[in-house]
């Protein structure tokens, strides 16, 4: 009675049940990644040597804050999709400044991590968390604004990496169709480079990224009654060439069986098989002014770093089709 057994599930159990429980490669949402223990090895990951992308990314917010902040003068709401650890955000919220205490929405699943924006940036802005998905995050915080208020949507980091590039457009399409023309969104990319820096940015040899991996199936132990041996599974990292992305999996060094409580199954694995926990997209700037049109935005500034090929796309609402408003 396998409807009857999911009734109850969790969400993570309901996702978990239905990516383990796969017909061909096994899955897991890398959403899940984020828990206490995730979300401080992703801290560590951000400082080592081989990942430079938020080193990137702040560089490039630190260097045109102020430019961002000339381009949004008059009355308006920052609404944030993924809230990071808010260092990158506080410059930005810190040149808006100067038009008055800025308004900032925070909008992420993660209380943890929202918990840890307000502290972090109270001090320069009217800070609103929404514990909410993205979507629905910004739809309220766009139903909050008044006449001639514009909204400056921040989605930084490369999260949109994580999509695959058709849902990365079908996003871009959703997210236009909350704003109004003139609205603005900051979209940070991860762009293309060689192979082995790729490689190095996603199996560090002091292994933190295999930890962050690994500790998906740590957390399902915890959180679900998991059995998994974290000892007989490796991380790995492959650069897939022909859709420019980094796929992280899981391998299976020994055939086994692991028990997932909660998610009422018993999950085989062959010797050798993989669970794929994470993709990374890797863009390149045309493809991103490319992907902007398409969903109904115009590219206004596309800002790369010198030493880590990474973009900050800055993206303005356009007037022609339905302005959701
Ligand atoms: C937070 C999704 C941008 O894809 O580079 C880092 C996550 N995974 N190392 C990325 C991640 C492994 C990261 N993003």
């Amino acid at each position: 009675m396998q409807a009857t057994a999911e009734v109850c599930m969790s969400e993570f159990a309901l996702d978990v049940r239905a990516g383990l429980g796969a017909e061909g490669q096994k899955t897991l949402p890398c959403r899940y990644f984020y828990d206490e223990v995730g979300s401080a090895l992703f801290q560590v990951i951000t400082r080592l040597p081989e990942y430079g992308l938020t080193r990137a990314d702040d560089r490039i917010i630190r260097k045109r804050a102020e430019e961002l902040a000339m381009r949004m003068e008059g009355p308006v709401l920052t609404v944030e999709l993924g809230s990071g650890d808010g260092t990158k955000t506080r410059r930005i919220l810190k040149a808006l400044l100067r038009h008055g205490r800025p308004v900032y929405f925070p909008v992420d699943v993660s209380r943890t991590a929202l918990d840890a924006c307000r502290r972090l940036l109270a001090g320069v802005a009217e800070v609103a968390p929404l514990e909410a998905s993205y979507l629905e995050g910004l739809q309220h915080a766009a139903s909050l604004r008044r006449p001639g208020q514009r909204l400056f949507v921040l989605f930084l980091g490369s999260t949109i990496g994580n999509f695959s590039r058709e849902e990365a457009r079908q996003f871009l399409a959703q997210v236009r169709k909350i704003l109004k023309p003139g609205d603005a969104f900051l979209l940070g990319t991860d762009l293309v480079k060689p192979k082995p820096q790729l490689l190095a940015a996603y199996d560090d040899p002091a292994g933190v990224t295999a930890a962050f991996n690994l500790n998906l199936l740590a957390r399902i132990n915890r959180e679900l009654g998991g059995t998994f041996d974290l000892r007989r599974f490796r991380h790995e990292a492959v650069y897939n060439h022909a859709e420019r992305r980094i796929e992280m999996h899981l391998r299976s060094i020994a055939r086994q069986t692991v028990r997932v409580r909660d998610a009422a199954m018993l999950v085989e694995f062959d010797d050798g098989e993989t669970i794929w926990t994470e993709s990374s997209l890797k863009f390149r700037l045309d493809e991103v002014a490319a992907l902007a049109a398409g969903g109904g935005f115009e590219c206004v500034a596309q800002w790369a770093d010198a030493e880590w090929p990474f973009a900050e796309n800055l993206l303005i609402a356009d007037g022609a089709g339905a302005d959701g408003g």
